[in-house]
């Protein structure tokens, strides 16, 4: 499982492991990294809503929820001021590559 520390917000606030994003975003449950990749067909997360109880990302490609709770168990992960450690899903030896991903405002951790 690869560890890897990036950017909480800003460029490089993505980061690619085998190809599949990761992001840090703030609900008003808190931080966290979450997959930045729909589960239903690959939709952008990143660009999601957060539906009126606060417990699901709704997509904006076809409008399903997804469990807030369900993703932020995927990704194990803490800030510390401008950064964000985490240990992403895969081989450790997986392909890793920091990039820029843009957020919907409910998601945004700003600067
Ligand atoms: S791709 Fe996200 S709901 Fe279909």
């Amino acid at each position: 499982m690869p560890v890897v520390t990036f950017r909480a917000a800003g460029a490089d606030n993505c980061v690619r492991v085998a190809d599949l994003p990761y992001v840090y975003v703030r609900t008003g449950a808190g931080g966290a990294v979450l997959p930045a990749s729909c589960p239903h067909r690959g939709g952008p997360l990143n660009l999601a809503e957060v539906d009126p109880a606060g417990r699901r990302l709704v997509c904006p490609w076809h409008e399903r929820g997804t469990s807030l709770a369900r993703l932020r168990r995927q990704v194990p992960a803490v800030r510390s001021a401008d950064t964000v450690t985490a240990v992403l899903p895969g081989p450790a030896d997986a392909p890793v590559e920091l990039c820029h991903l843009p957020l919907s405002p409910a998601l945004d951790a700003g600067t």
